[in-house]
C-alpha cells in the first residue's frame, strides 16, 4: 500500500468531498439527536501543507490555497472555509483538516465516530487527533470490513473514501454500501472516486444501481473531459440516501471546482435510480 493523503489533501477533490461532507453533517445532526459517522477510510486527519509531499505535488496551493486567496468564496464552501480558519488559528495557511478533524469537531455528546484505517502510520497520527474526544475512536483495520459489521439502526453516515490502489475498491465501495444498506435502510452512503476515462465511471454506476442499495445523488467534477484514462480527469462522489436538500449545495461547489480550477471543465449533479432497495 503506497498511498499517502498528505500529497493530496486539500486538493480540488477534497474540496468537493468536505464541502459535501460538513453540508450533509449539518443536515444530518438538524434531523436527529444522535448521528453515528463511520469514515472506512480515515487518514491521519491533518494535514501539513509546507511538509515536503504537500509541496512536492502543489495540490493543495492549487486547490485550498486558490479557494482560501478568494474574495468573497462562494457560499457552498462557507462552511468548509471557516473550518480551514478554525484549523489555522494563527492566520496562515499551514494546515488541511481531513475528514476527522472535520467529523470530530462537531461531534454532540449523544454522537458517535468511528475512523478506520488501516496504515499503521496513520492511524497512529489519527488516534493522536482523536485522543480525548468523547465519543470518536480510531480503529485500525480493513475499513469495508469495519463499516459492513459497525452498521447499526439509528441515524447512520458512512464516508467510503479509498485510494482506489487496488482494482477491486470499486467492487468493495458497492458491497459495502450495499451491506450497509441492508442493515440500515436509512444510513446515508458517500462514495468518492476519481474520475479518470467513462468506462469504468459507468461500470461503477452500473454495479451501483443493480446492488440495490437505494438512489444515489451523483455529483460530477469534470476537470477536462475524460479522455485521458490514466489521468485523474476529475472526481465524483455517489451518494446513496442524500437527503434532498444537499442538491444545490453540492451542484454549487462541483461547478466552482470544475469551472474554476479546471480546464474546459464541467460540474453537475443527478439522481440514479436505487434498483430494489432493501426496505
Ligand atoms: C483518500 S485517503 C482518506 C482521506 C480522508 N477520508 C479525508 O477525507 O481526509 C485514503 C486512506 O485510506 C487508507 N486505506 C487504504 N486501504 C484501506 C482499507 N482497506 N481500510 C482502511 N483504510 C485504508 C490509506 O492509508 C489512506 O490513508
Amino acid at each position: 500500500m503506497n498511498y499517502r493523503h498528505a500529497f493530496h489533501a486539500g486538493n480540488f477533490a477534497d474540496l468537493v468531498k468536505h464541502a459535501a461532507l460538513l453540508r450533509l453533517l449539518a443536515l444530518m445532526r438538524q434531523a436527529a439527536p444522535a448521528l453515528t459517522v463511520i469514515d472506512t477510510h480515515a487518514g491521519s486527519g491533518l494535514y501539513e501543507l509546507a511538509g515536503e509531499a504537500a509541496r512536492k505535488s502543489g495540490e493543495a496551493e492549487a486547490g485550498i490555497g486558490r479557494l482560501m486567496r478568494e474574495a468573497e468564496p462562494p457560499p457552498a464552501f462557507a462552511p468548509l472555509v471557516d473550518a480551514v480558519r478554525r484549523a489555522n488559528p494563527k492566520g496562515a495557511l499551514k494546515y488541511y483538516p481531513g475528514s476527522p478533524w472535520l467529523i470530530a469537531e462537531g461531534l454532540r455528546p449523544a454522537d458517535r465516530y468511528l475512523a478506520c484505517e488501516l496504515n499503521a502510520d496513520e492511524h497512529r497520527r489519527l488516534s493522536e487527533l482523536l485522543r480525548g474526544r468523547r465519543g470518536a475512536e480510531a480503529r485500525l483495520g480493513d475499513g469495508f470490513k469495519l463499516a459492513a459489521a459497525g452498521a447499526r439502526p439509528g441515524a447512520l453516515l458512512v464516508l467510503i473514501d479509498p485510494p482506489f490502489e487496488k482494482a477491486d475498491d470499486y467492487a468493495r465501495a458497492v458491497e459495502t454500501a450495499a451491506a450497509v444498506r441492508r442493515r440500515n435502510p436509512q444510513a446515508v452512503v458517500a462514495i468518492w472516486l476519481p474520475l479518470k476515462d467513462l468506462e469504468t465511471f459507468d461500470a461503477f454506476l452500473r454495479d451501483l444501481e443493480d446492488a440495490g442499495a437505494g438512489p444515489a445523488l451523483i455529483a460530477e467534477t469534470r476537470l477536462q473531459p475524460l479522455d485521458n484514462p490514466l489521468k485523474m480527469n476529475g472526481c465524483a462522489l455517489a451518494i446513496v440516501g442524500a437527503p434532498a436538500e444537499l442538491d444545490a449545495t453540492l451542484e454549487a461547489a462541483c461547478r466552482w471546482v470544475a469551472e474554476t480550477l479546471g480546464d474546459g471543465g464541467e460540474g453537475r449533479v443527478w439522481r440514479l435510480p436505487g434498483g430494489d432497495e432493501f426496505r
